[in-house]
């Protein structure tokens, strides 16, 4: 196709969101969320009460997920679930659902359906390696256990949410371990992806390499 995308895509809490959505400010772009699909997923089974490893019952609770994005909410049909899906809990359900091949595949077509013009900037696990794998542009992002779990805490406590330090590093590396250990599109960056790591780096400084790099790769 020729409808321009980005991929972002990185462990738990390395700033893939943020990045996503500076790029695609400055492009114009839309961005698509993918985490936000997947932690959907997970709170739309528990309301059903059906089980998260349950794999082809929740990827029916997928294939019907009656999803909404609009003015940076995000609502299951008419209930704003945006800061439900924030919290660490949602992250863990979510990385559950997300090991089941048949739910990956309930959800793929939601995902390409969000590339339209002007350009998408998408992020996630696998946007580079599965879902969008023709981007001219795939950026795989890290920073260290250490930074990230620094930068989740700071984002939990400025919503007044409490959170410890050494609590989220266990989780994140533990949802990282998931991620990368699973079967069903692992996370792993893509043979043609570029390496970003942004432990030292300001947003504005990552931001205008992504912009540099895309002016090279389109
Ligand atoms: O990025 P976020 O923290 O919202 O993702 C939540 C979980 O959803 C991840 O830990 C991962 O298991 C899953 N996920 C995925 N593939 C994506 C995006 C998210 O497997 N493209």
């Amino acid at each position: 196709e020729d409808i321009p995308v980005i991929t972002i895509d990185g462990p738990t809490a390395s700033g893939k969101g943020t990045l996503a959505d500076v790029v695609a400010h400055e492009l114009g772009y839309i961005v698509l969320d993918s985490g936000a699909l997947y932690r959907a997923t997970g709170l739309a089974a528990r309301r059903a009460g059906v089980e998260l490893d349950e794999a082809e019952a929740v990827a029916a609770i997928a294939a019907k997920l009656d999803l909404h994005f609009a003015k940076g909410r995000v609502w299951l049909g008419d209930e704003d679930i945006t800061d439900a899906l924030r919290e660490e809990a949602s992250g863990l359900a979510a990385s559950q659902v997300a090991a089941h091949a048949p739910v990956r595949a309930a959800l793929n077509q939601l995902q390409l359906d969000f590339r339209c013009l002007p350009g998408l900037v998408a992020d996630g696990r696998d946007m580079g390696s599965m879902v969008f794998p023709d981007a001219p542009l795939k950026v795989f992002l890290t920073a260290s256990a250490a930074t990230r779990a620094e930068r989740r805490h700071k984002q939990l406590i400025s919503k007044g949410i409490p959170a410890n330090i050494a609590g989220l590093r266990e989780d994140l590396e533990a949802r990282d371990a998931r991620d990368k250990g699973r079967t069903a599109s692992p996370l792993q960056a893509a043979a043609d992806a570029r390496r970003l790591d942004n432990s030292a780096q300001t947003i504005e400084e990552s931001r205008d390499l992504v912009l540099s790099w895309w002016a090279e790769a389109r």
